[in-house]
């Protein structure tokens, strides 16, 4: 990786190790608004393998492990301290483990859903990463992203006042063009986007069948 992807990485480490310590105190319920519109978009049925990459404290894993719909669950986070914080809350009903979006430590063709709440602006390669979500999805398998973005004036400023009020600086925000083109790059298909809360996108894409599975094959999508 460069020097400065390295760089994000880090300066997201710093920051949420510090914040893991009064994440949910300070911030649980906007989370959690926020991820009910992810877990109405995939309302998985019984019996289904997800992974929510990003995790934090398992605000979200915990919402899927209320719906007592014996989910495989699955989380992933780059900072140990909200993987510390997760693990504590949700015991071993949920598998959750340190590693990064950039490379995530997941074989192929591993889960019905990936999830990704407020989180994809932190990642210091998202084009890679959305490769990496693609490559642990099964075949049909659905991605769910939900993430702040910048169509606007009035979005791209609360993006700005956002950036700077983080220790961490620099992530990447996206317009909803640029996201639905990722998605395409990626090899994702059926992909729809909706907005919520004004300044939040949702984006959908579906990893295809059997097409998507032979271009992972030929390895089209490296870099
Ligand atoms: C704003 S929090 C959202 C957490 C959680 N999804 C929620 O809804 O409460 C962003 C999370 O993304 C994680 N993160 C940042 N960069 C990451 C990366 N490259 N790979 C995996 N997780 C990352 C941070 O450690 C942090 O826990």
């Amino acid at each position: 990786m460069k020097a400065h992807d390295l760089d994000l990485e880090k300066r997201s480490i710093e920051q949420f190790n510090t914040w893991a310590q009064d994440y949910d105190r300070k911030r649980f319920w906007s989370f959690y608004f926020s991820n009910r519109t992810v877990l109405q978009t995939i309302n998985p049925e019984s019996g289904s393998s997800i992974l929510d990459v990003g995790c934090g404290t398992g605000i979200l894993l915990q919402q899927l492990l209320q719906l007592n719909r014996r989910l495989d669950l699955h989380g992933v986070d780059i900072a140990p301290g909200m993987v510390k914080a997760a693990q504590m809350k949700l015991g071993k009903s949920v598998k959750i483990q340190r590693g990064s979006a950039n490379s995530l430590p997941y074989d192929e063709n591993s889960f019905d859903y990936v999830t990704c709440a407020t989180s994809f602006h932190h990642y210091a390669r998202p084009g890679n990463s959305l490769r990496e979500m693609f490559r642990v999805l099964k075949p049909n398998g659905k991605l769910v992203i939900l993430d702040p973005f910048t169509n606007g004036p009035i979005r791209k400023t609360l993006c700005v006042i956002l950036d700077a009020l983080s220790d961490e600086k620099g992530t990447n925000l996206f317009t909803q063009e640029q996201m639905y083109q990722m998605f395409h790059i990626a090899g994702f298909s059926h992909i729809v986007q909706k907005t919520y809360w004004y300044y939040k996108l949702l984006t959908i894409g579906v990893k295809a069948g059997e097409i998507g599975s032979i271009l992972e094959k030929q390895n089209v999508f490296s870099a």
